[in-house]
């Protein structure tokens, strides 16, 4: 299940984790071992029945209750996996991969580590992970799921540190951030990412979020982004088509920004730095003190996200 690993195709074995599905659509994760037994409270499941079967096959439990069997994905692993800490949702894990930019061979320190999730997405992708979390419970739960999901990976390493103290690492392409202050991992994280790295920190409240902005703003990294991911999912059914009733209004925003090299003359960190387009004195935003920051860069908004090619203006990148 890792980056560079072939996905287990075939019958399935004794070992494996499979996902059952029952006529409710209820989710349960099993670990199957020849002769075991899974039991719900509809009955109980032979492992023998399912060791052997291809994905996609029905079995039947004690009291007639039948059960879809299939290899689970990432996504089901993440909501089903035991939990320390809240884990990242899986609508958000897809939106931090591509907004870090995350793929095979990519130095990734993470911080906090909590139940292993973002790893698992990290991992998956290719990314060479170094963790820090600070609480060791944490930090046992995480290994657990990772070894137990996505195998024992060499990219994988946890360390049992406050990223608040600073950051080892050097060179680093990413730094992905899920913890409560993440402005205070801005300094470190100019010392830790290459130039052009990119620093993503996911919080749950737009008043952290704020904070952190501001601090970008004073620092060395530029092209600030913050976004959130609303998912809905639709009943289909016959003539009943629409939207589910329920959702998951809000978890959490993403921030991204990336590290730049001061511009040649620049008298202190803020001109090539800032974030929030403060520099060089404009005070409409309409020019070098564009309100995006993008001044710094010579690019515009139509510039860099004209990737249609139809000239049309685009608003944001997501
Ligand atoms: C919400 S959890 C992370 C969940 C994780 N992203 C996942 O998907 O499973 C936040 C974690 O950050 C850890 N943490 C908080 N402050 C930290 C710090 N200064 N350094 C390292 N870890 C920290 C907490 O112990 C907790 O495990």
């Amino acid at each position: 299940m890792t980056g560079g690993a072939p996905p287990p195709r075939g019958a399935i074995q004794s070992e494996e984790r499979v996902l059952l599905v029952d006529p409710k659509q209820r989710r349960y994760l099993v670990a199957l071992r020849q002769h075991g037994a899974f039991h719900t409270h509809a009955g109980i499941v032979a492992h023998d029945d399912i060791i052997g079967r291809p994905e996609g096959s029905t079995v039947t439990g004690s009291t007639g209750r039948r059960f879809v069997v299939l290899r689970p994905t990432l996504a089901d692993v993440v909501l089903k996996m035991p939990r320390g800490a809240q884990v990242i949702y899986p609508k958000d894990l897809g939106a931090i991969l591509m907004a870090a930019d995350i793929g095979p061979g990519m130095r990734v320190l993470e911080a906090g580590v909590g139940s292993g999730a973002l790893s698992m997405a990290l991992l998956r992708a290719g990314a060479e992970v170094v963790g820090y979390e600070v609480r060791d419970d944490f930090a046992l739960r995480a290994e657990a799921n990772v070894a137990a999901w996505v195998g024992e990976p060499a990219a994988y390493r946890v360390e049992r540190r406050d990223v608040y103290d600073g950051i080892d690492e050097a060179g680093l392409d990413r730094i992905v951030l899920d913890l409560p202050e993440p402005a205070r991992v801005i300094a470190p994280a100019e010392r830790a990412l290459r130039p052009g790295g990119i620093l993503l920190a996911y919080l749950p409240t737009i008043n952290q979020t704020a904070e952190l902005r501001a601090a970008l703003s004073r620092s060395a990294f530029g092209l600030a982004e913050t976004s959130e991911v609303l998912r809905r999912t639709w009943h289909v059914e016959a003539r009943s088509v629409r939207p589910d009733h329920r959702m998951v209004a809000h978890t959490g925003f993403l921030t991204t920004a990336r590290l730049l090299v001061p511009a040649a003359g620049a008298s202190d960190g803020s001109e090539a730095g800032a974030s929030d387009g403060s520099e060089a004195g404009a005070s409409d935003g309409s020019e070098a003190g564009a309100s995006d920051g993008s001044a710094r860069t010579g690019l515009d908004h139509g510039d860099h996200l004209d990737v249609l090619g139809h000239g049309e203006q685009v608003e944001g990148t997501q």
